[in-house]
């Protein structure tokens, strides 16, 4: 018995950290707490009836797909063309973060809850990273090939052989690190993966 107790913080400790620390619960995608959500956390985004047959890069799409035309990334310097329009999974985190959808906009309802501040990348994305970007190694070659060519599982993947919004960040928060990204920017972790400066 006296083990049995003594166990039950470490128990408890356990439980916290894995929901907490890694995981959708409690992370800005866990829309719960809102009064437009029905309480639930993947109903804005996945359904297990009546999903989207159009939205393919997520399965069970439940989210209306924004119409907007967007502006992309160009610069002098840049060696491959960006597509003319986001496409694959960006086009579904921009059918929030465009502003042009509202958030409550699911399950074939039409919401009145926009997306604001700093979350608002707005259908201008000519001054965000490069998204919808077809991956040639065009930025300086990175070492430790093996992550990205002998892993199932790669750190950043890129979905389609595209760099995408999820190639930095995980959508479910599986990692520990803030903005919901997949590398740390400490030390500016994330970007020399890819950069080679
Ligand atoms: C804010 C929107 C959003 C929410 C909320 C969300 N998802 Fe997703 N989910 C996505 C997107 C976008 C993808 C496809 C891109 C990707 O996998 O990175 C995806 C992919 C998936 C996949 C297939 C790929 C994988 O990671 O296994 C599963 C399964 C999944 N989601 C389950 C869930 C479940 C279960 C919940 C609720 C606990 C949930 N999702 C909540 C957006 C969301
Ligand atoms: C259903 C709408 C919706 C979809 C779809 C969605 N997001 Fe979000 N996202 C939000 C909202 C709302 C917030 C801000 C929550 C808040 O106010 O704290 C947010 C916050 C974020 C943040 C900031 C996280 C933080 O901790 O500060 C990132 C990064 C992000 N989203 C990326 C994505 C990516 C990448 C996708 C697609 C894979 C995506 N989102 C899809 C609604 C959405
Ligand atoms: C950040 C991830 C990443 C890193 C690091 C990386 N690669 Fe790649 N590499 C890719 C992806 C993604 C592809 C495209 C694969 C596909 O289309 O199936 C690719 C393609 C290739 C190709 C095929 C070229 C082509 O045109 O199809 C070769 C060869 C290659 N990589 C070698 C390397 C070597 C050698 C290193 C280390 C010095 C390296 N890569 C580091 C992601 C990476
Ligand atoms: C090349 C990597 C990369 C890509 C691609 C990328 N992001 Fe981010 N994003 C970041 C980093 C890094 C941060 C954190 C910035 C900071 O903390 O200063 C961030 C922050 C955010 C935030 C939080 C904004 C804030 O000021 O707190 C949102 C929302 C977001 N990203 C959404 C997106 C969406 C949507 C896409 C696709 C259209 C996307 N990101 C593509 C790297 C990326
Ligand atoms: C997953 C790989 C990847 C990650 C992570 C990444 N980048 Fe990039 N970045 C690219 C690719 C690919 C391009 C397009 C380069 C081209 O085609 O010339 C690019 C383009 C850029 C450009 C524009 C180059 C130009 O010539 O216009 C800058 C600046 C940049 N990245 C900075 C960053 C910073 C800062 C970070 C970290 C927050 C980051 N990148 C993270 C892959 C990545």
């Amino acid at each position: 018995m006296k083990t049995i107790l003594s166990l039950a913080p470490v128990c408890f400790l356990l439980l916290s950290t894995s929901i907490v620390s890694a995981g959708i619960v409690g992370s800005a995608h866990d829309f719960a707490a809102t009064d437009w959500s029905a309480g639930e956390i993947c109903l804005p985004c996945h359904t297990p009836h009546n999903a989207s047959t159009t939205a393919t890069s997520a399965p069970l799409w439940n989210h209306l797909e924004t119409t907007a035309t967007f502006t992309m990334y160009n610069s002098a310097t840049l060696q491959v063309a960006t597509e003319t329009e986001p496409r694959g999974p960006s086009k579904l985190c921009l059918s929030c973060h465009d502003g042009t959808v509202a958030l409550d906009s699911f399950s074939n309802m039409t919401g009145t809850n926009f997306i604001s501040g700093a979350f608002n990348l707005g259908t201008d994305l000519s001054n965000d990273h490069p998204i919808s970007i077809k991956w040639q190694h065009q930025t300086e070659i990175p070492p430790g090939c093996g992550d990205c060519h002998f892993s199932s599982n790669p750190t950043v993947p890129f979905p389609n052989g595209f760099l995408e919004c999820t190639t930095c960040h995980d959508v479910h928060n599986q990692t520990t690190f803030p903005s919901l990204l997949r590398l740390s920017m400490q030390g500016s972790e994330l970007c020399l993966h890819c950069h080679y400066k």
